[in-house]
């Protein structure tokens, strides 16, 4: 190898890792990044919920469940319809059980539920959202 060859080797490799590191800085930086703490000041009677930009709060009677309103298709927000317990998606038409469960249409995958922790002073829930998630 000659001395010129070494030096552009080290100079292309070098640029190479700088131009890596960035990327790989934000990679993992999203991905340690804390979930986002919702909180729900309110009591939800056994069988009701309570609608939330990006999900809804359900009190199941066997504990709370927090189901994502983000459709497993391509990411549209879904609507949430009481009448129907069930979530409905306005772009593609993609329908969900309220419970997350899929049942028709193309996103073929069951949406997500968050964790739930109950506030046990104040009667209300703090829902914890991943970022940049589902
Ligand atoms: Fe919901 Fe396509 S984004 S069905």
């Amino acid at each position: 190898m000659t001395r010129r060859g070494f030096l552009r080797g080290i100079v292309r490799w070098g640029g190479i890792l700088i131009a890596a590191v960035p990327f790989v800085a934000f990679v993992t930086s999203r991905r340690n990044r804390p979930p986002r703490e919702v909180r729900i000041q309110k009591e939800i009677r056994p069988g009701g919920h309570v609608v939330e930009s990006d999900f809804v709060l359900f009190e199941t009677g066997s504990g709370p469940l927090a189901v994502s309103r983000r459709c497993t298709h391509l990411g549209c927000t879904l609507q949430y319809r009481d009448a129907e317990k069930a979530f409905l998606c306005p772009c593609h038409g993609s329908r969900f059980a309220w419970d997350g469960k899929y049942l028709a249409g193309p996103a073929k995958k069951d949406l997500v539920c968050y964790e739930v922790k109950a506030l046990a002073d104040s009667g209300g829930f703090v829902v914890l959202v991943p970022r940049g998630g589902p």
